[in-house]
């Protein structure tokens, strides 16, 4: 049995077709990465699973369970962080808990609510006000919230998503440590090296469509046998760049250039000539192998719809 089995899944709004024909599993304790850029389909695909959201057609389903035929079975064994903030403003952190758990029955679950506050470093803020935190503080309580009823299924919607750095790190800790413990994490970023580092097996979709669906090895070689990325340093910020070497550009900082070079078309000699006639005086040169965010653009861009 998997954690989440999707078969056959389309789903229009309107005119807007957000997603064609979605074949996917996810493993029981896997942790499964979906990425893809704004509009690709991701919190539907989400939204889908926890219920929340109707579809046309095809089947999807929760530790064998029908997301459609057992609501309320799914709804036990899942537990979705969604991308809005959605909250109430009348009740405090404890509050928003302990309601949280009385759908589920709940109902001395506090043991299990500290729990959550001290891995989510909330506990001060138990008696607070929702609308007196802050977003990065909003979204923690949401994680909580998601998680009172101990759900085998964990999926996180950008949960990381305008969180300070430190912050970011200490929920992968504690995303980490619910994995160890079992649990199947499904998570949506647009931090790529936050699932590089996270995650065993991810998805891509583009345009409602799953264009990549592998381990991240996997993916990884994929970008290896395509990419090189080449990281430059010049005696003086160089400026704007002529534009054959502009398109290639991955980042440019003062005198720090990194480029995006395609094996098979781009000679790195050839570039280096280019970035010479353009008064560039090199002092430092590395080369290295793709990584997850090399692979993401070159699958989401060269699939356009
Ligand atoms: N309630 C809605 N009504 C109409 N169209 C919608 C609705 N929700 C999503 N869409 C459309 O469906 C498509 C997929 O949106 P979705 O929110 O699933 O993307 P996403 O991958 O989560 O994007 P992001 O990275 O920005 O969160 C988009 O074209 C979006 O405009
Ligand atoms: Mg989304």
């Amino acid at each position: 049995m998997s954690a989440i089995s999707i078969s056959g899944l389309n789903k229009h709004y309107a005119r807007v077709h957000a997603l064609h024909d979605i074949d996917l599993t996810v493993e029981r304790g896997e942790f499964f990465g979906l990425l893809g850029p704004n509009g690709a389909g991701k919190s539907t695909l989400i939204n889908i699973v926890a219920g929340l959201t109707r579809f046309d057609t095809g089947h999807v389903a929760v530790l064998g369970h029908d997301v459609v035929t057992a609501y309320r079975q799914t709804r036990r064994l899942i537990g979705v962080v969604p991308q809005e903030l959605a909250y109430d403003p009348f009740f405090n952190v404890r509050e928003v808990l302990r309601i949280q758990s009385g759908y589920f029955g709940l109902h001395k679950n506090d043991a299990w609510i500290d729990e959550l506050l001290a891995a989510l470093m909330l506990t001060e803020k138990a008696g607070a006000n929702m609308r007196a935190l802050s977003g990065g503080m909003k979204r923690r309580v949401m994680i909580a919230q998601a998680l009172v009823h101990r759900p085998e299924v964990v999926v996180l919607d950008e949960p990381t998503a305008g969180v300070d750095v430190e912050l970011r790190k200490s929920l992968w800790a504690f995303i980490r440590r619910l994995h160890r413990e079992g649990h199947t994490i499904v998570l949506t970023t647009h931090y790529l090296e936050e699932a590089e580092a996270l995650c065993d097996r991810i998805a891509i979709l583009n345009h409602g469509k799953l264009i990549a669906l592998d381990t991240k090895q996997a993916l990884l070689m994929r970008g290896i046998g395509h990419t090189r990325r080449v990281c430059i340093t010049t005696e003086q910020p160089l400026g704007r760049l002529p534009e054959t070497l502009e398109k290639k550009v991955r980042r440019q900082e003062g005198n720090q250039l990194e480029l995006r070079l395609d094996k098979s078309t781009d000679s790195v000699m050839a570039v280096l000539d280019a970035l010479r006639a353009h008064g560039a005086v090199i002092t430092d040169l590395n080369m290295e192998g793709a990584d997850l965010e090399d692979v993401f653009v070159e699958l989401t861009q060269t699939q356009k719809v």
